[in-house]
């Protein structure tokens, strides 16, 4: 089984603790919510899990090999996907060069594969429902909401083994979240690993198999999503 697991990490910044000990395993077909305050560590965690932040202590695996020491390119090439916070589009770029990212197709000779990526852009925005103007404009002239549903895009383009999204609904509109929350759910069902940050906890409550609390960088409860009420959840964030 494809399992993604964290055994005793622990990262700091300087001297400022932000994840301590954390042990957690995530398996295939389950969404997984991890929720807490605002720098909780959650998407500390996450880059993590990414290869974008070396951990201080510990050790990751993935598929039973370790993966502690693989850069964020080579755990894309191994199926690990992460939609980060910030977005992390290059606005300048179009659309198809921003979903193509470190990822371009190019021919023997080295040119870039241009007409084959925008096909295949064009025909994953379509699978994915996403209407944008053009896909040959640049991401910084997109709005807020149609920037969030290029990352997106970005990361499922290469149907990924682990989903990891942070925050991906908060710029979204109610209908948008409705589709990432299905999308989210269509990963579950292909037997991926999805592992969600969210503050908002009625989309967690509706789409997680379990719940995580992130308190100062511990892992203060884990519970199956279906054992807690929205107010308990609330009361383990904050007390
Ligand atoms: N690159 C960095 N350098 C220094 N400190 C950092 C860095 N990234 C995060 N931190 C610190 O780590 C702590 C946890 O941050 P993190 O972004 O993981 O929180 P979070 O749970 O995602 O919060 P939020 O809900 O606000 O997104 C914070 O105190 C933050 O200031
Ligand atoms: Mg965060």
């Amino acid at each position: 089984m494809n399992l993604l697991e964290l055994q005793h990490v622990s990262k700091h910044f300087a001297h400022v603790e932000v994840l301590r000990d954390v042990c957690l395993r995530f398996e295939p077909g389950t969404v997984s919510a991890i929720v807490g305050d605002n720098g909780a560590g959650k998407s500390t965690l996450l880059k993590i899990l990414a290869g974008i932040h070396a951990p201080a202590e510990g050790t990751i695996t993935f598929n039973d090999s370790a993966i502690t020491n693989l850069s964020a390119d080579a755990r894309r090439a191994r199926g690990i996907e992460m939609v980060y916070q910030d977005l992390a589009l290059a606005a300048q770029q179009d659309v198809v060069t921003n979903l193509f990212m470190g990822r371009e197709q190019t021919s023997i000779f080295g040119l870039l594969k241009r007409r084959s990526m925008r096909r295949l852009a064009q025909a994953k925005m379509e699978e994915l429902g996403i209407n944008l103007p053009s896909l040959q404009q640049p991401v910084g002239q997109l709005s807020g909401g149609q920037q969030q549903a290029v990352a997106i895009a970005r990361a499922l383009l290469f149907s990924p083994q682990v989903l990891l999204l942070d925050e991906p609904t908060a710029a979204l509109a109610v209908r948008e979240v409705e589709r990432v929350l299905d999308l989210i759910r269509q990963q579950r069902a292909a037997k991926r690993i999805v592992i969600l940050v969210s503050h908002r906890l009625n989309d967690v409550l509706a789409v997680s198999d379990r719940i995580i609390v992130l308190k100062h960088g511990r892992v203060a409860a884990d519970d199956p999503a279906q054992s807690v009420s929205l107010s308990q959840v609330v009361e383990k964030i904050v007390s």
